[in-house]
Protein backbone atom coordinates (compact mmCIF):
# COMPACT_ATOMS: atom_id res chain seq x y z
CA UNK A 1 0.00 0.00 0.00
CA UNK A 2 3.35 2.08 0.99
CA UNK A 3 5.90 3.28 -1.27
CA UNK A 4 5.97 6.47 -3.50
CA UNK A 5 3.39 6.66 -6.49
CA UNK A 6 3.83 9.74 -7.84
CA UNK A 7 5.12 10.57 -11.39
CA UNK A 8 7.43 13.15 -12.93
CA UNK A 9 5.72 15.98 -14.49
CA UNK A 10 8.94 18.28 -15.63
CA UNK A 11 10.79 20.10 -13.78
CA UNK A 12 11.45 23.42 -11.90
CA UNK A 13 14.76 25.51 -12.60
CA UNK A 14 16.41 27.60 -10.05
CA UNK A 15 19.02 30.17 -10.88
CA UNK A 16 20.44 32.28 -8.68
CA UNK A 17 20.70 35.74 -8.71
CA UNK A 18 24.31 37.22 -10.36
CA UNK A 19 26.03 33.95 -10.93
CA UNK A 20 24.83 31.30 -13.62
CA UNK A 21 24.49 28.61 -11.29
CA UNK A 22 20.99 27.00 -11.88
CA UNK A 23 19.61 23.74 -10.28
CA UNK A 24 16.83 21.77 -12.02
CA UNK A 25 14.67 20.21 -9.39
CA UNK A 26 12.11 17.97 -10.84
CA UNK A 27 8.75 18.36 -10.71
CA UNK A 28 6.58 15.49 -9.12
CA UNK A 29 2.48 14.90 -9.37
CA UNK A 30 0.29 12.73 -7.54
CA UNK A 31 -3.22 11.55 -8.08
CA UNK A 32 -5.26 14.80 -7.26
CA UNK A 33 -3.86 18.21 -6.31
CA UNK A 34 -0.62 20.76 -6.87
CA UNK A 35 2.80 19.14 -8.44
CA UNK A 36 5.20 19.59 -5.88
CA UNK A 37 8.74 20.73 -6.38
CA UNK A 38 11.30 17.81 -5.34
CA UNK A 39 14.05 20.40 -3.49
CA UNK A 40 15.96 17.73 -1.69
CA UNK A 41 18.90 18.31 -4.54
CA UNK A 42 18.90 21.96 -3.93
CA UNK A 43 21.16 22.25 -1.32
CA UNK A 44 24.06 19.63 -2.94
CA UNK A 45 23.85 21.57 -5.95
CA UNK A 46 23.29 25.13 -5.27
CA UNK A 47 24.28 25.28 -1.41
CA UNK A 48 21.27 27.39 -0.37
CA UNK A 49 18.05 25.66 1.76
CA UNK A 50 13.96 26.57 1.06
CA UNK A 51 12.39 29.15 4.11
CA UNK A 52 8.65 28.11 4.67
CA UNK A 53 7.66 29.19 8.36
CA UNK A 54 4.90 26.71 9.41
CA UNK A 55 5.14 24.95 6.05
CA UNK A 56 2.34 26.90 4.64
CA UNK A 57 3.68 25.79 1.15
CA UNK A 58 5.88 22.67 2.09
CA UNK A 59 4.62 18.82 1.01
CA UNK A 60 6.28 17.06 3.91
CA UNK A 61 5.78 13.39 2.94
CA UNK A 62 3.70 11.34 0.54
CA UNK A 63 0.86 10.04 1.69
CA UNK A 64 -2.35 8.29 0.56
CA UNK A 65 -4.95 8.76 2.97
CA UNK A 66 -6.64 12.35 3.25
CA UNK A 67 -6.61 14.97 0.19
CA UNK A 68 -8.12 18.38 0.99
CA UNK A 69 -9.22 21.15 -1.63
CA UNK A 70 -8.73 24.24 0.33
CA UNK A 71 -10.14 26.47 -2.36
CA UNK A 72 -13.25 24.26 -3.44
CA UNK A 73 -13.78 22.94 -0.06
CA UNK A 74 -13.40 19.49 -0.20
CA UNK A 75 -12.50 16.73 1.99
CA UNK A 76 -11.46 12.80 0.96
CA UNK A 77 -10.69 10.36 3.34
CA UNK A 78 -8.85 7.76 1.05
CA UNK A 79 -10.76 9.33 -1.90
CA UNK A 80 -14.34 9.51 -0.43
CA UNK A 81 -15.94 12.04 0.11
CA UNK A 82 -16.58 13.29 3.55
CA UNK A 83 -20.41 13.87 2.99
CA UNK A 84 -20.75 10.65 1.76
CA UNK A 85 -19.05 9.36 4.38
CA UNK A 86 -20.65 11.48 7.42
CA UNK A 87 -24.23 10.32 5.65
CA UNK A 88 -23.42 6.56 5.00
CA UNK A 89 -20.42 5.36 7.23
CA UNK A 90 -19.60 4.93 10.73
CA UNK A 91 -16.37 6.15 13.08
CA UNK A 92 -15.39 1.80 12.79
CA UNK A 93 -15.71 1.69 9.22
CA UNK A 94 -13.44 5.31 8.83
CA UNK A 95 -10.64 3.41 10.84
CA UNK A 96 -10.71 0.80 8.75
CA UNK A 97 -11.06 2.80 5.77
CA UNK A 98 -8.09 5.35 6.94
CA UNK A 99 -5.71 2.38 8.46
CA UNK A 100 -6.04 -0.06 5.53
CA UNK A 101 -7.33 2.04 2.26
CA UNK A 102 -10.18 0.33 0.76
CA UNK A 103 -13.88 0.01 2.86
CA UNK A 104 -14.03 -3.39 4.61
CA UNK A 105 -16.11 -6.26 3.31
CA UNK A 106 -18.80 -7.31 5.98
CA UNK A 107 -16.46 -9.97 7.26
CA UNK A 108 -13.55 -7.74 7.10
CA UNK A 109 -15.78 -5.07 9.47
CA UNK A 110 -16.73 -7.16 12.16
CA UNK A 111 -13.16 -8.48 12.25
CA UNK A 112 -11.65 -5.30 12.65
CA UNK A 113 -14.58 -4.90 15.65
CA UNK A 114 -13.86 -7.54 17.07
CA UNK A 115 -10.26 -6.42 17.30
CA UNK A 116 -10.90 -3.28 18.49
CA UNK A 117 -13.53 -3.78 20.86
CA UNK A 118 -11.04 -6.91 22.30
CA UNK A 119 -8.75 -3.68 23.82
CA UNK A 120 -11.21 -1.69 25.20
CA UNK A 121 -10.19 -2.18 29.11
CA UNK A 122 -7.00 -0.77 30.53
CA UNK A 123 -4.11 -2.31 32.43
CA UNK A 124 -5.49 -2.14 36.22
CA UNK A 125 -2.05 -0.41 36.95
CA UNK A 126 -3.10 2.51 34.51
CA UNK A 127 -6.07 3.47 36.76
CA UNK A 128 -3.05 4.37 39.49
CA UNK A 129 -1.65 7.15 37.35
CA UNK A 130 -5.23 9.24 37.10
CA UNK A 131 -4.69 9.39 41.17
CA UNK A 132 -1.37 11.24 40.36
CA UNK A 133 -3.34 14.18 39.18
CA UNK A 134 -5.52 16.79 40.93
CA UNK A 135 -9.55 16.76 40.13
CA UNK A 136 -9.54 19.96 38.53
CA UNK A 137 -6.60 18.77 36.57
CA UNK A 138 -7.68 20.05 32.59
CA UNK A 139 -8.64 15.85 31.01
CA UNK A 140 -6.31 16.86 27.81
CA UNK A 141 -3.37 16.48 30.74
CA UNK A 142 -4.43 13.26 31.75
CA UNK A 143 -4.69 11.85 28.31
CA UNK A 144 -1.76 12.82 27.46
CA UNK A 145 0.00 11.48 30.53
CA UNK A 146 -1.91 7.99 30.81
CA UNK A 147 -1.54 7.63 26.96
CA UNK A 148 2.36 8.32 27.27
CA UNK A 149 2.23 6.10 30.18
CA UNK A 150 1.16 3.11 28.25
CA UNK A 151 4.24 2.57 26.82
CA UNK A 152 5.57 1.46 29.74
CA UNK A 153 2.77 -1.15 30.20
CA UNK A 154 2.70 -2.81 26.63
CA UNK A 155 6.27 -4.04 25.82
CA UNK A 156 5.08 -6.71 23.63
CA UNK A 157 4.48 -4.41 20.89
CA UNK A 158 7.21 -1.42 20.84
CA UNK A 159 9.03 -2.65 17.88
CA UNK A 160 8.31 -0.58 15.62
CA UNK A 161 9.59 -2.11 12.67
CA UNK A 162 7.19 -5.74 13.82
CA UNK A 163 4.48 -5.12 11.45
CA UNK A 164 2.28 -7.29 14.48
CA UNK A 165 3.75 -4.78 16.68
CA UNK A 166 2.18 -2.20 14.85
CA UNK A 167 -1.15 -3.65 14.51
CA UNK A 168 -1.88 -4.51 18.18
CA UNK A 169 -0.96 -1.01 19.40
CA UNK A 170 -2.29 0.41 16.81
CA UNK A 171 -5.55 -1.19 17.91
CA UNK A 172 -4.75 -0.82 21.73
CA UNK A 173 -4.35 2.49 21.10
CA UNK A 174 -7.62 3.51 19.02
CA UNK A 175 -9.69 0.71 21.18
CA UNK A 176 -8.45 2.39 24.80
CA UNK A 177 -8.39 5.94 24.33
CA UNK A 178 -12.03 6.38 24.54
CA UNK A 179 -11.81 4.56 27.99
CA UNK A 180 -8.87 6.31 29.41
CA UNK A 181 -11.20 9.52 28.08
CA UNK A 182 -14.18 8.62 29.78
CA UNK A 183 -12.05 7.64 32.99
CA UNK A 184 -10.74 11.18 33.16
CA UNK A 185 -14.03 12.86 32.45
CA UNK A 186 -15.50 10.69 36.09
CA UNK A 187 -11.91 11.24 38.02
CA UNK A 188 -12.99 15.25 37.38
CA UNK A 189 -15.99 14.54 38.89
CA UNK A 190 -15.10 11.65 41.59
CA UNK A 191 -17.55 9.23 40.47
CA UNK A 192 -16.41 5.99 39.81
CA UNK A 193 -14.92 4.59 36.62
CA UNK A 194 -17.34 2.44 34.77
CA UNK A 195 -15.71 -0.40 32.69
CA UNK A 196 -16.18 -0.55 28.84
CA UNK A 197 -19.34 -2.81 27.71
CA UNK A 198 -17.96 -4.21 24.65
CA UNK A 199 -21.75 -4.89 23.05
CA UNK A 200 -21.93 -1.67 22.83
CA UNK A 201 -20.69 0.63 19.78
CA UNK A 202 -17.81 2.61 19.81
CA UNK A 203 -19.18 6.31 20.46
CA UNK A 204 -22.00 4.57 22.50
CA UNK A 205 -19.46 3.02 24.65
CA UNK A 206 -18.00 6.01 25.01
CA UNK A 207 -20.95 7.93 26.33
CA UNK A 208 -22.69 4.46 28.63
CA UNK A 209 -18.16 5.27 30.10
CA UNK A 210 -19.04 8.52 30.70
CA UNK A 211 -22.24 8.87 32.08
CA UNK A 212 -23.26 5.26 33.66
CA UNK A 213 -22.86 5.26 37.59
CA UNK A 214 -22.68 1.65 39.08
CA UNK A 215 -25.94 2.13 40.66
CA UNK A 216 -28.10 2.17 38.75
CA UNK A 217 -29.01 1.18 34.73
CA UNK A 218 -27.84 3.44 32.47
CA UNK A 219 -29.18 3.14 28.52
CA UNK A 220 -27.30 5.08 25.88
CA UNK A 221 -29.44 7.77 23.97
CA UNK A 222 -29.13 6.08 20.23
CA UNK A 223 -29.94 9.34 18.73
CA UNK A 224 -26.74 11.34 20.90
CA UNK A 225 -24.60 7.96 19.90
CA UNK A 226 -24.99 8.50 16.48
CA UNK A 227 -24.41 12.38 16.90
CA UNK A 228 -21.12 11.79 18.42
CA UNK A 229 -20.26 8.78 15.66
CA UNK A 230 -20.55 11.57 12.80
CA UNK A 231 -18.67 13.95 15.36
CA UNK A 232 -15.89 11.30 15.64
CA UNK A 233 -15.67 10.84 11.29
CA UNK A 234 -15.55 14.49 10.78
CA UNK A 235 -12.58 14.51 13.16
CA UNK A 236 -10.83 11.65 12.06
CA UNK A 237 -8.36 12.68 10.02
CA UNK A 238 -6.98 15.96 8.51
CA UNK A 239 -4.00 15.48 5.93
CA UNK A 240 -0.87 17.09 7.74
CA UNK A 241 -2.10 18.90 10.52
CA UNK A 242 0.06 20.26 13.27
CA UNK A 243 -0.65 17.29 15.84
CA UNK A 244 -0.48 14.76 12.64
CA UNK A 245 2.97 16.29 11.91
CA UNK A 246 4.08 15.98 15.17
CA UNK A 247 2.51 12.39 15.53
CA UNK A 248 4.98 11.50 12.23
CA UNK A 249 8.26 13.79 13.34
CA UNK A 250 8.03 11.91 16.71
CA UNK A 251 7.50 8.82 14.81
CA UNK A 252 10.24 9.51 12.50
CA UNK A 253 12.46 8.73 15.77
CA UNK A 254 11.94 5.53 16.17
CA UNK A 255 10.19 6.38 19.27
CA UNK A 256 7.35 3.97 20.07
CA UNK A 257 3.49 4.67 19.05
CA UNK A 258 2.07 5.43 22.44
CA UNK A 259 4.99 8.39 22.73
CA UNK A 260 3.98 9.23 19.37
CA UNK A 261 -0.03 9.59 20.00
CA UNK A 262 0.98 11.40 23.38
CA UNK A 263 3.08 13.99 21.31
CA UNK A 264 0.02 14.18 19.21
CA UNK A 265 -2.45 15.01 21.98
CA UNK A 266 -0.21 17.86 23.36
CA UNK A 267 0.09 19.21 19.98
CA UNK A 268 -3.78 19.48 19.36
CA UNK A 269 -4.27 20.75 22.76
CA UNK A 270 -3.23 24.45 21.54
CA UNK A 271 -6.04 27.01 20.73
CA UNK A 272 -5.20 27.59 17.29
CA UNK A 273 -5.69 23.69 16.78
CA UNK A 274 -8.07 21.09 18.85
CA UNK A 275 -8.17 23.38 21.29
CA UNK A 276 -10.62 25.89 19.34
CA UNK A 277 -13.86 24.31 20.22
CA UNK A 278 -13.26 24.68 23.81
CA UNK A 279 -12.54 28.45 23.10
CA UNK A 280 -15.79 29.20 20.65
CA UNK A 281 -17.53 28.48 23.68
CA UNK A 282 -15.48 30.73 26.06
CA UNK A 283 -16.03 33.31 22.85
CA UNK A 284 -19.60 33.15 22.63
CA UNK A 285 -19.96 33.03 26.40
CA UNK A 286 -17.90 36.93 26.29
CA UNK A 287 -19.93 38.03 24.12
CA UNK A 288 -22.80 37.25 25.33
CA UNK A 289 -26.05 38.73 23.37
CA UNK A 290 -26.06 39.11 19.73
CA UNK A 291 -26.19 43.13 20.57
CA UNK A 292 -22.75 42.72 21.57
CA UNK A 293 -21.48 41.32 18.00
CA UNK A 294 -20.41 44.70 16.13
CA UNK A 295 -18.30 45.21 19.25
CA UNK A 296 -16.40 42.07 19.77
CA UNK A 297 -15.76 41.70 15.84
CA UNK A 298 -14.06 44.93 15.79
CA UNK A 299 -11.86 44.09 18.85
CA UNK A 300 -11.13 41.06 16.58
CA UNK A 301 -9.91 43.64 13.41
CA UNK A 302 -7.78 45.33 15.70
CA UNK A 303 -4.45 43.67 15.55
CA UNK A 304 -3.27 45.27 19.06
CA UNK A 305 -5.94 43.21 20.52
CA UNK A 306 -4.63 39.76 19.76
CA UNK A 307 -8.55 38.69 19.51
CA UNK A 308 -9.55 35.75 17.47
CA UNK A 309 -12.57 34.90 16.00
CA UNK A 310 -12.41 31.42 17.26
CA UNK A 311 -13.49 28.91 15.47
CA UNK A 312 -13.08 30.57 12.40
CA UNK A 313 -10.16 30.75 9.40
CA UNK A 314 -7.77 27.71 8.69
CA UNK A 315 -4.34 27.10 6.64
CA UNK A 316 -5.93 25.08 3.95
CA UNK A 317 -9.33 26.06 3.84
CA UNK A 318 -10.06 29.31 2.29
CA UNK A 319 -13.72 28.73 1.67
CA UNK A 320 -16.30 26.38 4.33
CA UNK A 321 -14.85 23.79 5.88
CA UNK A 322 -17.07 20.97 4.59
CA UNK A 323 -16.95 19.56 8.51
CA UNK A 324 -18.61 22.68 9.34
CA UNK A 325 -21.38 22.22 7.03
CA UNK A 326 -22.37 18.42 8.34
CA UNK A 327 -21.41 20.18 11.63
CA UNK A 328 -24.40 22.90 11.90
CA UNK A 329 -26.64 20.42 10.22
CA UNK A 330 -25.88 17.51 13.23
CA UNK A 331 -26.24 20.54 15.53
CA UNK A 332 -30.16 21.22 14.82
CA UNK A 333 -30.91 17.46 14.98
CA UNK A 334 -29.34 17.14 18.08
CA UNK A 335 -30.94 19.78 19.60
CA UNK A 336 -34.51 18.63 18.55
CA UNK A 337 -33.67 15.41 19.52
CA UNK A 338 -33.07 16.90 22.89
CA UNK A 339 -36.14 18.80 22.89
CA UNK A 340 -34.10 22.58 23.07
CA UNK A 341 -36.13 24.67 21.34
CA UNK A 342 -33.86 27.49 21.06
CA UNK A 343 -30.06 27.31 22.21
CA UNK A 344 -29.34 31.48 23.09
CA UNK A 345 -25.56 29.91 22.04
CA UNK A 346 -26.55 28.59 18.85
CA UNK A 347 -28.56 31.36 18.05
CA UNK A 348 -25.66 33.99 18.72
CA UNK A 349 -23.37 31.62 16.56
CA UNK A 350 -25.08 31.65 13.67
CA UNK A 351 -25.89 35.77 13.80
CA UNK A 352 -21.83 36.13 14.27
CA UNK A 353 -21.75 33.67 11.00
CA UNK A 354 -23.80 35.75 9.69
CA UNK A 355 -22.56 38.90 10.10
CA UNK A 356 -18.76 37.94 9.70
CA UNK A 357 -19.28 36.34 6.38
CA UNK A 358 -20.56 39.46 5.34
CA UNK A 359 -17.84 41.54 6.83
CA UNK A 360 -15.29 42.65 4.13
CA UNK A 361 -12.42 41.69 7.10
CA UNK A 362 -13.26 38.69 6.78
CA UNK A 363 -14.56 37.86 3.20
CA UNK A 364 -11.42 39.54 2.19
CA UNK A 365 -8.91 37.16 4.28
CA UNK A 366 -10.79 34.30 3.07
CA UNK A 367 -12.13 33.27 7.01
CA UNK A 368 -15.53 30.94 7.13
CA UNK A 369 -16.14 28.61 9.85
CA UNK A 370 -13.55 25.96 10.31
CA UNK A 371 -14.67 22.48 12.10
CA UNK A 372 -14.57 23.44 15.46
CA UNK A 373 -17.00 26.59 14.99
CA UNK A 374 -20.26 24.34 16.03
CA UNK A 375 -18.68 21.25 17.40
CA UNK A 376 -18.70 23.19 21.00
CA UNK A 377 -22.13 23.87 20.62
CA UNK A 378 -23.58 20.04 19.81
CA UNK A 379 -21.37 18.71 22.60
CA UNK A 380 -22.35 21.29 25.42
CA UNK A 381 -25.89 20.27 24.59
CA UNK A 382 -25.39 16.47 24.52
CA UNK A 383 -23.85 17.37 28.01
CA UNK A 384 -20.29 17.52 27.57
CA UNK A 385 -18.42 19.86 29.88
CA UNK A 386 -16.66 22.01 27.77
CA UNK A 387 -13.34 20.50 28.94
CA UNK A 388 -14.25 17.55 27.40
CA UNK A 389 -14.74 18.82 23.82
CA UNK A 390 -10.86 19.30 22.56
CA UNK A 391 -10.85 15.44 24.19
CA UNK A 392 -13.42 13.87 21.92
CA UNK A 393 -11.58 15.75 19.00
CA UNK A 394 -8.55 14.16 20.17
CA UNK A 395 -10.00 10.53 20.75
CA UNK A 396 -11.45 10.91 16.88
CA UNK A 397 -8.12 12.18 15.74
CA UNK A 398 -6.42 9.20 17.07
CA UNK A 399 -7.52 7.00 14.32
CA UNK A 400 -5.87 9.37 11.76
CA UNK A 401 -2.21 9.55 14.06
CA UNK A 402 -2.55 6.13 13.72
CA UNK A 403 -3.30 5.49 10.19
CA UNK A 404 -0.57 8.45 9.57
CA UNK A 405 1.95 7.01 11.52
CA UNK A 406 1.67 3.41 10.05
CA UNK A 407 1.83 4.85 6.53
CA UNK A 408 5.38 6.87 7.88
CA UNK A 409 6.72 3.61 9.08
CA UNK A 410 6.44 1.66 6.44
CA UNK A 411 7.20 4.13 3.48
CA UNK A 412 10.86 2.78 2.25
CA UNK A 413 11.59 6.40 1.79
CA UNK A 414 11.07 7.37 5.09
CA UNK A 415 13.97 9.36 7.04
CA UNK A 416 14.10 11.11 10.04
CA UNK A 417 12.81 14.28 10.22
CA UNK A 418 14.68 17.36 10.43
CA UNK A 419 14.01 20.64 9.21
CA UNK A 420 17.38 23.22 8.85
CA UNK A 421 16.78 26.99 9.89
CA UNK A 422 17.95 30.39 8.32
CA UNK A 423 20.56 31.81 11.04
CA UNK A 424 20.16 35.31 12.29
CA UNK A 425 21.84 34.86 15.64
CA UNK A 426 25.58 36.66 16.61
CA UNK A 427 28.33 35.57 13.77
CA UNK A 428 31.25 33.44 15.35
CA UNK A 429 32.88 35.22 18.51
CA UNK A 430 35.62 34.29 21.21
CA UNK A 431 34.33 33.77 25.23
CA UNK A 432 34.84 36.79 27.14
CA UNK A 433 35.87 36.52 30.51
CA UNK A 434 33.53 38.20 33.74
CA UNK A 435 36.61 40.37 34.47
CA UNK A 436 36.12 42.08 31.11
CA UNK A 437 32.40 42.30 30.76
CA UNK A 438 31.02 45.44 31.64
C1 LIG B 1 -8.12 23.00 13.37
O1 LIG B 1 -4.69 22.17 10.00
C2 LIG B 1 -5.77 21.55 10.17
O2 LIG B 1 -6.20 20.81 9.33
C3 LIG B 1 -6.41 21.79 11.50
C4 LIG B 1 -7.80 21.18 11.70
C5 LIG B 1 -7.73 19.66 11.72
O3 LIG B 1 -8.77 19.03 11.46
O4 LIG B 1 -6.66 19.12 12.11
O5 LIG B 1 -8.67 21.59 10.68
C6 LIG B 1 -8.39 21.58 13.05
O6 LIG B 1 -7.14 23.29 13.99
C7 LIG B 1 -9.07 24.04 12.84
C8 LIG B 1 -8.59 25.50 13.19
C9 LIG B 1 -9.05 25.77 14.63
N1 LIG B 1 -8.47 27.09 15.07
C10 LIG B 1 -9.25 28.15 15.24
O7 LIG B 1 -10.45 28.21 14.95
C11 LIG B 1 -8.51 29.34 15.87
C12 LIG B 1 -8.85 30.62 15.09
N2 LIG B 1 -8.20 30.55 13.75
C13 LIG B 1 -6.89 31.00 13.63
O8 LIG B 1 -6.10 31.28 14.68
C14 LIG B 1 -6.27 30.80 12.27
O9 LIG B 1 -7.22 30.99 11.33
C15 LIG B 1 -5.57 29.48 12.04
C16 LIG B 1 -4.56 29.20 13.10
C17 LIG B 1 -6.56 28.37 12.02
C18 LIG B 1 -4.89 29.55 10.70
O10 LIG B 1 -3.86 30.42 10.83
P1 LIG B 1 -3.00 30.88 9.56
O11 LIG B 1 -3.22 30.03 8.38
O12 LIG B 1 -1.61 31.06 10.04
O13 LIG B 1 -3.71 32.22 9.19
P2 LIG B 1 -3.06 33.58 9.34
O14 LIG B 1 -2.73 33.79 10.77
O15 LIG B 1 -1.97 33.65 8.33
O16 LIG B 1 -4.29 34.53 8.92
C19 LIG B 1 -4.26 35.25 7.75
C20 LIG B 1 -4.96 36.55 8.13
C21 LIG B 1 -4.23 37.32 9.23
O17 LIG B 1 -4.58 38.68 9.07
P3 LIG B 1 -3.51 39.68 8.33
O18 LIG B 1 -2.18 39.51 9.05
O19 LIG B 1 -3.46 39.20 6.90
O20 LIG B 1 -4.09 41.04 8.50
O21 LIG B 1 -6.26 36.26 8.68
C22 LIG B 1 -6.29 36.71 10.04
C23 LIG B 1 -4.86 36.86 10.49
O22 LIG B 1 -4.76 37.81 11.54
N3 LIG B 1 -6.98 35.65 10.78
C24 LIG B 1 -7.91 35.87 11.69
C25 LIG B 1 -8.35 34.60 12.09
N4 LIG B 1 -7.66 33.66 11.44
C26 LIG B 1 -6.82 34.31 10.63
N5 LIG B 1 -8.41 37.02 12.17
C27 LIG B 1 -9.38 36.89 13.10
N6 LIG B 1 -9.86 35.70 13.56
C28 LIG B 1 -9.37 34.56 13.06
N7 LIG B 1 -9.84 33.38 13.51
Amino acid sequence: MSGTSYSGSGSVTVTLDGSNRTATLPLLQGTIGPSVADMRKLYAELGIFTFDPGYGGTAACDSKITYIDGDAGVLLYRGYPIEQLAEHSSFLEVAYLLMYGELPTPAQKAEFDRGVLHHTMLHEQLRSFFNGFRRDAHPMAVLCGVVGAMSAFYHDSLDINDPEHRRISAFRLIAKVPTIAAWAYKYSIGQPFVYPRNSLGYAENMLYMMHAVPAEEYTVNPVLARALDLILVLHADHEQNASTSTVRLAGSTGANPFACIAAGIASLWGPAHGGANEAVLKMLADIGHVAHIPDFLEKVKDKNSAVRLMGFGHRVYKNYDPRAKIMQQTCHAVLAELGIKDDPLLDLAVELERVALHDEYFVSRKLYPNVDFYSGIILKAMGFPTSMFTVLFAVARTVGWVSQWMEMIEDPAQRIGRPRQIYTGAPQRDYLPMSRRT
